[in-house]
Order: C-alpha cells, then sequence, then structure tokens
C-alpha cells in the first residue's frame, strides 16, 4: 500500500514538515541495517482516537536500541507524548504510526559508537495488511530459516532482521501464498515474515516460547492476555512443523495482522479449513475493545489529544 503523506514528522524533539525528513546517502543505516523501530497502529473508536499500547511498544523500541547500545536521549514517557503530539498535530487516524531509530551521517566504518543517533516518529492513515478479519490465509513453510540465537537477536525488532522476513515474504507471494511461515535454526515453528504465530491443538492454545526466534510481539502478548481471562488453555511450547498441518486452528498475531486466521499451510486444510471457535472467540474480544465497543479493561488505548477530527477511511 502506497505511503500517503501526513504533515509533519517529529525529529529529535520537535515536529519538521514531512518533505524536510530526509537522509544522506552516506548514513550508516542505509549501508549496515543499523535501525530499530516499532509499528503501531492508532484506532478510532467512538470516544476519539487511541493508541494501542503506546508504552509497551515504545519499551520495546527502547530494549530494542539496548541491545544495539543506541543511547537514546528520550525516555519512555517522551516518546509516547511525542508520538501524541504527531499523531494529534497531523490529525490523521485510523493510522499507523512508525518510531524509528538510526544511526545517521558521521562515521563510514561498520563500528557505529560514532555516528549520531536520529530519532523519527512518522504517522500514515492505514488499513489491513493479510485480509479482512472473517477472512482466513492460505500459507507456506518458508525454506528461509528465521534468525538463529547468536546470529542477529530475535527480540531486537531491528531493520536488518527484515531482509529475513523479506526472503520470507516474497518467496511466499512467488509462490501463490499469503504468507510463510518461517522455521527456527531447529526445525521448529517460530514465525511469519511480520506475524507471531498461535495454533489451537485439542483445546489448547499453543504458541512459540521466545526462544524459538519470535519477536516479543504486543499483539501476542495480548491475545494471551484475553485467552487467559477466557479460560483457555495457553500452552507456550515449542511446536513441530507437523502440528501446523494437524492443528485444529491456527493464526497470526501483529500489529498488521491483528488477529488473522490461517485456512491452510503448505495446501493441506488446518481443521476443517474455516475459521475455528476459538479463533473466532479471541478475535471478537480483540477487536470489541480496540473498536470501543467493549471497556477498555487493561488499558491498552491511549487517547491522542485531539486538534482537530479528520477521519481518514482506508
Ligand atoms: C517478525 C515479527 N514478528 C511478530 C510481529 C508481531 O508483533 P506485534 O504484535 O508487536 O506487532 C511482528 C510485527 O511487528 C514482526 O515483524
Amino acid at each position: 500500500m502506497a505511503i500517503q503523506k501526513t504533515e509533519k514528522i517529529w525529529y529529535n524533539g520537535k515536529l519538521i514538515p514531512w518533505d524536510d525528513a530526509t537522509i544522506h546517502v552516506m548514513s550508516h543505516v542505509i549501508h549496515y541495517g543499523s535501525s530499530v523501530f516499532e509499528g503501531i497502529r492508532c484506532y478510532d473508536p467512538p470516544a476519539g482516537p487511541a493508541i494501542f499500547r503506546a508504552q509497551e511498544h515504545i519499551q520495546r523500541l527502547l530494549d530494542s536500541a539496548k541491545v544495539y547500545r543506541m543511547d537514546v536521549p528520550f525516555n519512555r514517557d517522551e516518546l509516547v507524548k511525542a508520538m501524541l503530539e504527531t499523531v494529534g498535530h497531523n490529525g490523521v487516524w485510523p493510522c499507523y504510526v512508525r518510531p524509528i531509530i538510526f544511526r545517521g551521517y558521521g562515521d563510514a566504518g561498520v563500528s557505529a559508537l560514532t555516528n549520531p543517533i536520529e530519532i523519527y516518529i512518522v504517522n500514515y492513515p492505514w488499513g489491513k495488511y493479510l485480509g479482512h478479519e472473517s477472512d482466513a490465509c492460505d500459507v507456506c513453510i518458508s525454506s528461509w530459516t528465521r534468525l538463529a540465537p547468536n546470529t542477529l537477536p530475535a527480540m531486537a525488532k531491528a531493520g536488518a532482521n527484515y531482509m529475513n522476513s523479506q526472503l520470507i515474504k516474497m518467496e511466499a507471494l512467488a509462490n501463490g501464498y499469503v504468507e510463510g511461515i518461517a522455521l527456527d535454526v531447529n526445525g521448529f515453528v517460530s514465525e511469519g515474515s511480520g506475524e507471531n504465530l498461535f495454533v489451537v491443538h485439542r483445546d489448547r492454545l499453543i504458541t512459540a516460547p521466545l526462544g524459538n526466534s519470535v519477536l516479543p510481539g504486543i499483539t501476542r502478548d495480548s491475545i494471551l492476555q484475553i485467552a487467559r481471562d477466557m479460560n483457555i488453555p495457553i500452552v507456550e511450547q515449542m511446536i513441530p512443523r507437523e502440528m501446523l498441518y494437524i492443528a485444529d486452528e491456527a493464526f497470526f498475531t501483529g500489529t498488521a495482522a491483528e488477529v488473522t486466521p490461517i485456512r491452510t499451510v503448505d495446501k493441506i486444510k488446518v481443521g476443517k479449513g474455516m475459521v475455528g471457535p476459538i479463533t473466532k472467540a479471541l478475535q471478537k474480544e480483540f477487536y470489541a475493545i480496540v473498536r470501543g465497543e467493549k471497556t477498555d479493561r487493561y488499558g491498552w488505548l491511549t487517547p491522542v489529544p485531539v486538534r482537530a477530527k479528520q477521519p481518514v477511511t482506508v
């Protein structure tokens, strides 16, 4: 989906015009992938625009920066405030929010410790990623392995990780699938190119633990909280590939995918090849909260101070 520009972008502490948010071709990040970032949704419930799990996303951003020895001169509350200011100023929602921190222009070498740390927060209108929530998608197991431990840290959401994601996604699309699921270096199920994965098997909700090279997804955590409250038995365990073929249900979670059911894996039907009852129940609860149809009992939505309301249809 093409990016629709908004008015301002937050850069190192102030709002600047969208077109001025440019960097030099010799910036470290362009050559060595030295960025960490977040992808966050701002929903449009009847009470007014609200950012989903703003604090948790910014905390993960700061955690990612810490892993890569990036000193960020703003704390979590300051960055949450900056995000609210950006979205409020641009007056565009529902939208996607993309905070990004990277190493800028300075030294030419790989060792990046002297290069300036640049921080931007961008927002723009955004809709569905993998399909409509009542659709289920057809996916494959990727021939590409997810990042192995001690190669690139999977818990950090770093730009460089997405070279691996691109290989997984492009291969899946080239072969006629919507998404690819990568196995970890030991052959256990890891995650999609940009989503965490859940399986329902004999009434238990199963997802891979963080040790299987998965990003600690904020949506994954939200679904685990909802499932716990619904008394659905949860197991975080290593998932053998064949579990996907014999599962009763399977679905992806992610900021982009939200909760997206999986219909087939490698052309083998998951369960009856339809959205299953546990997936449906979790989806229903998740969307009811983010759309403001149910009380935000977990405190997941941070209201955006509104300057002028200009809802955008996406
Ligand atoms: C590789 C990967 N795994 C999982 C996720 C899901 O994480 P979240 O729910 O925080 O968006 C994403 C999306 O950001 C991702 O890129």
